[in-house]
């Protein structure tokens, strides 16, 4: 399968998840702004086995992460891109995203999310995507709405209460 390896998005550049981009998410995992809905700050080797899980996904799946700059400054914006995940014992491809505290309220994860989702229907042919976030993020669950995601139930991860929802072409 050939590798979508760089896209645009009308303010964004995004490149694959790469293991040159460490520092950039030690930044993004180690700032408690970020990480408060994100399960927390993680320490160095958390950040390890993270960008270790996502590149072994990126291999075994032929998709992944991808991390964003913004166009004009090449800045690290943060990362968005599509995950296998099981939910509730079922085989799922989650949407997933997350920026930069300095980048919040300008509809650069909603930005992302479209091109991710465009990516995911019309070139990995993916029928449905879902998505999931902790109850109390609703900054989110708008994110989720605008981008047309559909709430299906309560779930249940890592202990704590989420909403669910549901993408299907
Ligand atoms: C959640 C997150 C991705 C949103 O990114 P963003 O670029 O600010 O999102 P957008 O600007 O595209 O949209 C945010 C929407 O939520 C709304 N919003 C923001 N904070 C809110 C709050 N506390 N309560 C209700 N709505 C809120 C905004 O008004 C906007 O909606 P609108 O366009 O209708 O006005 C970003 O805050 C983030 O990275 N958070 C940390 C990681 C995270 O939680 N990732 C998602 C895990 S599921």
């Amino acid at each position: 399968m050939q590798l979508i390896e760089t896209f645009k998005t009308q303010r964004l550049s995004a490149e694959r998840l790469k293991f040159q981009h460490l520092n950039e998410l030690y930044n993004m995992h180690q700032s408690q702004k970020v990480m408060a809905t994100l399960g927390g700050v993680r320490s160095d080797e958390e950040i390890l086995l993270f960008i270790f899980n996502n590149l072994h996904h990126w291999q075994r799946y032929g998709f992944g992460l991808w991390i964003f700059r913004d166009k004009i400054n090449h800045q690290f914006v943060g990362r968005a891109g599509l995950r296998n995940v099981e939910i509730e014992g079922v085989n799922e491809v989650e949407s997933a995203y997350a920026l930069m505290a300095k980048f919040w309220g300008q509809e650069l994860a909603t930005e992302m999310g479209k091109k991710v989702l465009k990516i995911g229907f019309e070139i990995l042919k993916l029928r449905e995507v879902v998505c999931f976030t902790l109850t109390t993020n609703q900054a989110s669950q708008r994110v989720m709405e605008k981008l047309g995601f559909k709430y299906e139930q309560e779930i249940t991860r890592a202990n704590l209460p989420h909403l669910f929802y549901r993408l299907t072409v």
